[in-house]
């Protein structure tokens, strides 16, 4: 598999790159040798569709997710199919679910679900299967093999006998920096289903592994991690390209290890800050009491964007638009073999992390 990638085609095809500039959706292009094979797919992730009363919902997290759906429906090439990445609802309730499921049902194109722990842990999934179908599946699309995991359960004492209500389990799981919290795992179940899954695989065939929260460990305090990561890692290792894309964090991240590539896809609703430092030590822990922390909570889509990311030969290179922020592109670098923010490697043009104390 070869990839070709500009931000000049996608134009020529059609959008204007000043339209583009606030897209809250990511567009991937897997392109091959054989360009009547090459195709484009969109992911749009972590909503938050948050019910107040009523008919009434936070507007911002409604309107990220409209315009990411009408962005989607214009996009030329058109893309294959559309992947949501989770956290479509705020706390799980069917108010949420159902409307997002209504916005998500203007889109023009075959969407495959993710599970979120937004989405899950009040009823445990049941209803958002009911309007999307299952957890845990994979598919095969011109010559890639994609899976999806619910990356985002716990142990059964955490989700089954520790709370004394759904809701109040669904609220300890919402908050980020709340030690209620449990680490996220793919459980051994989903790791049996993944081995079997890919026994019927070809080591060379391309996988893109979709997640909810990264399958590595970033940062345990924020559940940006994903606790039986290096188990589901080994059993992605026989593989010569793979790519694991994920939402969860609302910012941009990027990985490699061994053979697998990661990348995080921007969220519609709200960015996360960047800790000071992501290292495990309480004293580099960012106090953090504000749920929805926003750089300018006045402008809507503040710290949201859109990325295209281009996969050539197994790996990933992003170019993300940031409304009222630099472009930025991580794209991989074959003499260092890891994916780099471009100008970032420049120590001049660094941004000193964000200071919350
Ligand atoms: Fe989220
Ligand atoms: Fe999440």
């Amino acid at each position: 598999m070869s990839f070709k990638f500009s931000r000049r085609e996608f134009g020529k095809a059609g959008l204007a790159a000043g339209a583009l500039a606030t897209l809250p959706i990511s567009l991937v292009r897997l392109a091959f040798a054989d360009s009547a094979q090459d195709f484009t797919f969109a992911y749009i992730s972590d909503s938050h569709i948050q019910h107040i009363k009523g008919k009434e919902f936070v507007r911002n997290w409604d309107q990220g997710l409209k315009r990411a759906v009408a962005e989607c429906n214009l996009l030329l090439p058109k893309p294959d199919f559309v992947i949501y990445g989770g956290d479509l609802a705020q706390l799980g309730t069917k108010p949420e679910l159902d409307h997002g499921a209504e916005i998500m049902s203007a889109c023009k194109h075959k969407v495959h679900y993710v599970m979120g722990e937004h989405d899950y842990y009040l009823d445990l999934g049941e209803y958002w299967s009911k309007l999307f179908g299952p957890h845990t599946y994979s598919f095969d699309h011109k010559g890639v093999h994609f899976v999806v995991l619910n990356s985002i359960l716990t142990t059964d004492e955490w989700t089954f006998k520790r709370w004394p209500t759904a809701k109040q389990r669904m609220d300890e799981m919402a908050g980020l920096d709340n030690p209620n919290g449990s680490p996220f795992m793919v459980g051994e179940k989903q790791r049996e289903w993944l081995k079997k899954d890919l026994e019927k695989v070809d080591k060379n065939t391309p996988l893109v592994v979709l997640s909810h929260s990264p399958l590595q460990k970033i940062f345990k305090n924020w559940n940006f991690w994903t606790d039986d990561a290096e188990q589901v890692q080994a059993i992605l290792k026989p593989f010569k390209k793979v790519n694991v894309l994920y939402g969860h964090v609302h910012q941009i991240q990027y990985n490699k290890i061994g053979n697998i590539a990661f990348n995080s896809v921007m969220a519609t609703a709200w960015p996360w800050p960047y800790p000071q430092s992501y290292a495990l030590a309480e004293s580099h822990l960012p106090v953090l009491t504000v749920p929805m922390n926003r750089a300018d909570p006045f402008f809507e889509r503040d710290a949201t964007g859109w990325q295209f990311i281009g996969m050539n030969s197994g790996r990933v290179n992003a170019t993300f638009q940031l409304p009222d922020n630099d472009t930025r592109k991580v794209a991989y670098n074959t003499k260092t073999d890891k994916p780099e923010d471009v100008s970032f490697q420049d120590p001049a043009k660094r941004i000193p992390p964000q200071n919350h104390y």
